[in-house]
């Protein structure tokens, strides 16, 4: 299906802070925890509303609420992590699942160790992960879950490079992807360049 490039200016001034080498891991974690509460209002910007009738204390009205829109967030360890408690903020609701892998240093392909989600198939999945890199995390995570039952799955990110952005929409073209920033390509090591460097390692403060 589609990318979709966020460019709200307080996201994208957030995200340049984020991309300072010299920012510390706990400013890095405090924006991107901003950043995914803002990304959430675009994720969820075309959920469905009903009428209900309510009393405000002047009157009668019809009002909106959610047309009970299920969700589940799912980040990929380590670094999905970053972004649930943002998305949390925004959909309090919402329940989390968790799949861990991480990437082989030499082949640079994901290497799957943890897989837990709760009870709802109906639900939609937001699966975060701050970085998409070659797609190969974010296409296992998503091959996963529909082996799993799940068909109504967006994908959130941060930064996404071209190449990784191509692969997940070969993949599995009905996933829609949201990103602040659609970045350069990636450099020998599939780090993206100019990237932000390493999530995990910023976010939990490790290396
Ligand atoms: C990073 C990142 C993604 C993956 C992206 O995780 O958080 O999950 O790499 O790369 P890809 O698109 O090429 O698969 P990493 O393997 O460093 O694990 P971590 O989050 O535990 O640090
Ligand atoms: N994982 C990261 O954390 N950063 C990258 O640039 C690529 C993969």
């Amino acid at each position: 299906m589609a990318l979709h490039i966020i460019n709200h200016p307080m996201i994208q001034h957030k995200l340049t802070i984020m991309r300072k080498k010299e920012t510390g891991t706990r400013e890095f974690r405090e924006l991107l925890k901003e950043i995914g509460m803002l990304m959430g209002y675009e994720i969820t910007r075309d959920f469905p509303l009903k009428n209900v009738e309510i009393e405000t204390p002047m009157q009668k009205m019809v009002a909106h609420e959610l047309a009970g829109k299920k969700v589940v967030v799912v980040p990929i360890l380590r670094a999905g992590l970053g972004m649930v408690e943002g998305l949390l903020t925004l959909i309090p609701a919402a329940k989390v699942g968790h799949i861990g892998m991480y990437r082989d240093e030499s082949t640079h392909e994901p290497v799957f160790y943890y897989y837990k989600m709760p009870e709802g198939k109906d639900r939609m999945v937001i699966l975060t992960d701050p970085m998409l890199a070659t797609g190969g995390s974010a296409c296992d995570a998503i091959k996963r879950l529909k082996a799993d039952g799940y068909s109504n799955i967006r994908m959130m990110c941060l930064v996404a490079a071209p190449e990784g952005v191509k692969r997940v929409q070969m993949a599995h073209p009905e996933v829609d992807i949201f990103t602040a920033a659609l970045d350069d390509g990636l450099n020998e090591n599939c780090y993206i360049l100019p990237g932000l460097g390493d999530a995990g390692d910023r976010i939990f403060g490790t290396k």
